[in-house]
């Protein structure tokens, strides 16, 4: 196993391939998510076990609007039901919850529930666990735009002062370090307009298996792959190793 040294501070979580576990299964899709939700319940223990301290999944793209209208609708309707059912754990457990993505897309009893579960772990100091729903990468950096152009208009802001670091923090993980890892379970090896300018130096690390099936040992892989690299930022090794 990694060395805590090692481990990661943020993993974020690409969770493909509940459909086709489904299929292989003769089930309907939605039958795959609400697996997934057992895989998410595994995962977030494992990750505060091992000392991760920030854990972003990836539930639901700014894309998955054109998935069918039944498949959304029974999507929605898990997400509040995982919630409601785990949010006590989460909260026993200290896990702080966070919600990033288009609020505004959300209907009334969704956000109701995140609101609620968000201010209900709110003071918790352990794991941080943001999940991502009606997130995409680009509506990320736009709605960070949008924002520093209004704070231009206003006059707090120069055009000219706006840099990576100004931008950095008005994206959705403005007060969270970027994450050092993307796992991507189900086969694909894309980002697919996930965490955009945050994943700019994160190792990658992707599996055949479908998210249902994702565990602990398979977790503890992408640590072990995490340990072994050299994260350079742009440096050459032999510099890195003069610091280290
Ligand atoms: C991708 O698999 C998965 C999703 C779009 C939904 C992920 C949601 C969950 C695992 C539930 C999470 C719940 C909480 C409360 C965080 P896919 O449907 O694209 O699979 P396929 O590629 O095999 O079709």
């Amino acid at each position: 196993m990694a060395s805590d040294s090692n481990i990661p501070k943020h993993v974020a979580v690409i969770m493909d391939g509940n459909g086709r576990w489904a299929r292989k299964r003769g089930m309907p899709r939605h039958m795959g998510h609400r697996s997934g939700v057992a895989a998410v319940r595994n995962i977030v223990e494992v990750a505060a076990k091992r000392g991760v301290n920030y854990l972003t999944l990836f539930a639901f793209s700014s894309e998955n609007w054109n998935r069918p209208r039944e498949e959304i609708r029974k999507l929605m309707g898990l997400f509040v039901e995982a919630l409601q059912r785990e949010v006590d754990d989460l909260h026993r457990n200290n896990v702080r919850l966070e919600f990033i993505g288009a609020r505004t897309q959300l209907r009334g009893g969704l956000l109701d529930t995140i609101a609620a579960a968000e201010a209900r772990t709110r003071s918790n100091s352990g794991l941080r666990l943001q999940v991502a729903v009606a997130y995409g990468g680009r509506w990320d950096i736009v709605q960070a735009t949008q924002s520093l152009a209004r704070r231009v208009a206003a006059g707090e802001l120069e055009a000219d002062d706006i840099d990576d670091a100004a931008l950095a923090s008005s994206l959705a993980l403005a007060r969270i370090p970027d994450p050092d890892l993307l796992i991507r379970t189900g086969g694909e090896q894309r980002i697919s307009n996930f965490l955009l300018w945050n994943l700019a130096y994160a190792e990658l690390w992707f599996c055949d298996t479908l998210w249902p099936d994702f565990d602990e040992q398979q977790f503890d892989n992408a640590l072990e792959f995490y340990a072994q690299r050299e994260r350079r930022y742009g440096h050459t090794g032999e510099q890195v190793e003069a610091v280290s």
